[in-house]
C-alpha cells in the first residue's frame, strides 16, 4: 500500500468504561465496543503494538440510584454488572487486553494521585457556593439526583450534569424548574465546598488544539460538538462532590467529599493500562507518555464533552501525559425506529440475545457494524437483521465458502488443486483480490468501518459471482482441469476471506481458516494468490451461518410488543401535591348535555359546542376535534366545569370547560355521568 510512513510505533485503543449499574445492549456494542474491537483486531493483525483497555465505572450516582431501588449497597451492584458485563463482553468476542474497574485499589491510588497532582500545582479554584441540596433526604444532590429542564433545548429530563437529549454538558443550578430525583421535591440551595477545573481558562489552547488542529481529521460530528461548546464559552467545573460512594478526595478540608465521577472514569484508562502491565511485565508508561503512540478514544456521542475537552484539559495540566489523536465518537442507535431505554426495556440485551440465538455473535457483530450508527443516529429492526443474516451472510458468504469447500472434497478429496491456464475472468478476478487488503485498511484507518465490512463483503461477492459464473460443477464432466484452476482460486478467495473478515466476524474467521486447514494467517498474507499451496488438505466442511426463520424473528417483535404493552400499563404519572377540601369545593362541576357542535374554521382541534348545563345553554370551544366529529358528539352527556372564567379562543368566547380523561399517548375520552342523569348534577 502505498502509504505514509506510520509516524506512531504503539496505540493506546480505549472503549468508554460502562456503569457498572446494568447489562449490556446492541446500543453500547454498536456505538462503542464492536468499532474499538474491529479496529485493535486490524491493528494487531497488521502488527502493530496495541493495547485495548476496557473496564467497568463503578462510581457515580447511576450506581447509588440503582442501590436505592433494589435496596442493596452500590458495591452489591457493580460487583453484580462487573461480571455480568466482562462476560457479555467476553462472549462477543471484544479483545480487550484488560477488562478493569474503577473500585480496583490501583485505580483509587491513580486517580488520587492524578488529583494530588493537579492540586499541589495550583490548577483547581476552590470555591464555597450554593449547591441543591434535598432537605427530606438531607442530602446533596449532585449530577443525576437532580433532574429538569434543559436551558440549552427545552428536554425535560435533563440531569444536573448532562442533558442526554442535546449533549450539553451542565451544572445543577443551570436546570430550569430542578427536582430532586430522590422525593421529587423541589430543592433548596445551601453552601458548600468544591474544587474547580477551570476550563475556561484553557480556552485558548482548547480552540488551537481542536478547532484549528482537528478541523480535518476527526468525524464531524465530534469536531462540531467541540467547536460549538468552546465558543458557548467553557465554564469552570466541579471536580468534587458530596457523595457517599466514590473515590475520597486526598486532601485535607474535604472530608466526606469524593471525586466527581467523571474526573476518576477516564483515569481508568491509565490504571487499567497498571494493571495489564502488571500482569505482563511491560512498562505502562510509553503507552501514555511517549509521543509516538496513538491515543484513540471509542466512545458514544454524549461522552464527547468529557473525552475532548475535560480529560484532554486534565492530561494537559498534569502535563507529563499524551493527548488523544482521535475520538471517533458515534451517533446512538435506535431499536425498531425508537430511542433504546433502559428503563423503559426498550433494548435488546446481549446476555439475552445470547441465549436466544446462540453461536450466532457474528450475526449481531454483523448488523450492528452495517448500520452502525457512524455519521448519524440509525436503526436496528429485527426484519434487517434477517434479511441481513440471510441474504448477506448466508447466502454470499456462506454460499460461497460452502460450494468451494464441498466441490473440493468431491472432485479432489479436499486436497488443494493446482491452478492451470488463466482465462480472462481468472486474471480479472485474481487482480481484483489483490485490491481488497488496501481497500479495506484504508476504511479501517478512517474509522469507516461499515465501509471497510462492505469492502471485505464484496470480496465473498466477487467469489460467488465467479463460482456461479464459471459453472465447475457443469465443467467437470469435460475439463477437470480448468475445474481444478476455479476452485483453487475459489479457495484462495476464501483464504483471503479467513484473514480480512477476521476484523468484522472473529468466530467465522475462526471456524473458516479450521476448514480451510490454515494456521493464523496476518493481514499481510492476504491480497494473494497462493495463500493455499497445491495439495494442501482441507478439513470437512461446516456451516458457517444458518437461515434465520421467521418464527425467531416473530418471537423478538412479539417481546418487543409486549415490553411496549407493559410501559404503557406503567406509565400513569404520579399523584400532584396534596390539595384540602376547600380548593376542591371552589370547582364547579355539573353534568350537561351537548346540544350543538361545529368545527371551528381553519383550526385542527377546536370544536364549538353549545351544552345544555342544568342553568343555562352557553357556548364552550373544546380541543377535542382530532378525536370526536362535531355530528357524532350532539346529544352527548359530559361533565363540565362551569365556573371557569371565560376566555375567548380564536375570537369566540368559551364559558367553561368539559372534563376529559387523557391516556398515554395523549388520547381524549369524555369523563360522563354512566346514567342519564339530570342536566345541572353537581359532581362533588
Ligand atoms: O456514559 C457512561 O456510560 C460512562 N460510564 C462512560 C465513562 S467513559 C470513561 F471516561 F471512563
Ligand atoms: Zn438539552
Amino acid at each position: 500500500m502505498n502509504k505514509e510512513p506510520n509516524k506512531f510505533k504503539r496505540y493506546t485503543v480505549t472503549s468508554a468504561l460502562p456503569y457498572a449499574n446494568g447489562p449490556i445492549h446492541i446500543g453500547h456494542l454498536a456505538g462503542v465496543y464492536i468499532p474499538a474491537d474491529i479496529y485493535c483486531r486490524y491493528l494487531r493483525s497488521i502488527g502493530e503494538d496495541v493495547i485495548f483497555i476496557g473496564g467497568s465505572d463503578e462510581h457515580g450516582v447511576p450506581i447509588t440510584i440503582k442501590a436505592r431501588q433494589q435496596g442493596v449497597t452500590p458495591q452489591d451492584i457493580v460487583d453484580k454488572y462487573h461480571e455480568i458485563i466482562k462476560k457479555s463482553f467476553k462472549e462477543f468476542g471484544i479483545s480487550f487486553d484488560v477488562y478493569s474497574r474503577t473500585s480496583a485499589k490501583i485505580h483509587h491510588e491513580t486517580a488520587q494521585e492524578f488529583f494530588k497532582n493537579l492540586y499541589d500545582k495550583g490548577e483547581f479554584i476552590e470555591k464555597t457556593s450554593e449547591n441543591y441540596f434535598d432537605e427530606k433526604e438531607n442530602q446533596f444532590l449532585a449530577d443525576r439526583y437532580i433532574t429538569g429542564t434543559c436551558p440549552n433545548c427545552d428536554y425535560e429530563k435533563a440531569y444536573g450534569d448532562q442533558c442526554e437529549n442535546c449533549g450539553i454538558s451542565l451544572s445543577p443550578t443551570e436546570l430550569i424548574n430542578p427536582k430532586s430525583a430522590l422525593s421529587g421535591n423541589v430543592p433548596v440551595l445551601r453552601e458548600t465546598k468544591h474544587w474547580f477545573l477551570p476550563l475556561d481558562k484553557y480556552e485558548p489552547w482548547l480552540r488551537e488544539w481542536i478547532v484549528e488542529g482537528h478541523k480535518d481529521d476527526w468525524k464531524s460530528n465530534v469536531y462540531g460538538q467541540c467547536k460549538s461548546w468552546i465558543d458557548l464559552g467553557l465554564k469552570p467545573r466541579a471536580v468534587t462532590r458530596d457523595l457517599n460512594w466514590g473515590i475520597e478526595v486526598p486532601v485535607k478540608g474535604a472530608e466526606g467529599k469524593v471525586l466527581y465521577v467523571w474526573f476518576d472514569a477516564p483515569i481508568g484508562y491509565i490504571s487499567a493500562t497498571k494493571e495489564l502491565a502488571k500482569e505482563t511485565g511491560k512498562d505502562w508508561e510509553p503507552y501514555w507518555k511517549n509521543e509516538d503512540s496513538k491515543l484513540v478514544h471509542f466512545i458514544g456521542k454524549d461522552n464527547i464533552v468529557f473525552h475532548c475537552i475535560i480529560f484532554p484539559s486534565m492530561l494537559k495540566k498534569e502535563g507529563s501525559y499524551i493527548l488523544p489523536e482521535n475520538v471517533p465518537a458515534n451517533e446512538f442507535l435506535n431499536l425498531e425506529n425508537e430511542k433504546i431505554s433502559t428503563s423503559n426495556n426498550w433494548a435488546v440485551w446481549l446476555h439475552e440475545y445470547l441465549k436466544e440465538f446462540p453461536g450466532k455473535q457474528d450475526v449481531l457483530r454483523y448488523v450492528l457494524t452495517a448500520n452502525a450508527p457512524e455519521t448519524k443516529d440509525n436503526d436496528f429492526t429485527w426484519k434487517d437483521f434477517q434479511a441481513k443474516n440471510n441474504n448477506e451472510l448466508l447466502a454470499i458468504f456462506g454460499n460461497f465458502v460452502n460450494r468451494t469447500i464441498v466441490l473440493t472434497q468431491k472432485y479432489f478429496a479436499g486436497k488443494v488443486p493446482e491452478l492451470n491456464n488463466l482465462d480472462e475472468i481468472d486474471k480479472t478476478v485474481i487482480n481484483e483480490l489483490k485490491t481488497f487488503p488496501d481497500k479495506i485498511a484504508s476504511s479501517l484507518e478512517k474509522y469507516r468501518f461499515r465501509e471497510a465490512q462492505a469492502q471485505m463483503m464484496n470480496l465473498a461477492r466477487l467469489g460467488n459471482k465467479y463460482l456461479t459464473e464459471t459453472e465447475p460443477w457443469k465443467q467437470i464432466k469435460t475439463d477437470e482441469s480448468r475445474v481444478k484452476t476455479i476452485l483453487n482460486i475459489s479457495l484462495q478467495i476464501c483464504g483471503n476471506l479467513s484473514i480480512l473478515c477476521e476484523p468484522f466476524l472473529p468466530f467465522t474467521a475462526d471456524k473458516l481458516s479450521k476448514m480451510l486447514n490454515l494456521s493464523k494467517l496476518k493481514w499481510k498474507d492476504a491480497g494473494n494468490e497462493n495463500i493455499l499451496k497445491n495439495g494442501h488438505q482441507l478439513e470437512k466442511p461446516t456451516y458457517l451461518f444458518e437461515k434465520i426463520e421467521d418464527k425467531a424473528i416473530e418471537e423478538q417483535v412479539q417481546k418487543l410488543l409486549d415490553t411496549k404493552k407493559e410501559n404503557v400499563a406503567n406509565n400513569v404519572n404520579p399523584a400532584k401535591e396534596d390539595i384540602n377540601y376547600d380548593d376542591f369545593a371552589k370547582l364547579d362541576i355539573r353534568t350537561g348535555t351537548i346540544i350543538e357542535a361545529e368545527k371551528v374554521p381553519k383550526t385542527k382541534k377546536l370544536l364549538k359546542l353549545k351544552i345544555d348545563t342544568g342553568i343555562d345553554e352557553r357556548t364552550v370551544v373544546s380541543g377535542i376535534a382530532e378525536y370526536y366529529k362535531a355530528e357524532d358528539i350532539i346529544g352527548k352527556k359530559v361533565s363540565i366545569l362551569v365556573n371557569l372564567a371565560s376566555k375567548k379562543l380564536r375570537g369566540i368566547e368559551s364559558n367553561g370547560m368539559i372534563l376529559m380523561a387523557e391516556n398515554e399517548l395523549g388520547e381524549l375520552c369524555f369523563v360522563s355521568p354512566t346514567q342519564d342523569f339530570r342536566n345541572g348534577s353537581e359532581v362533588k
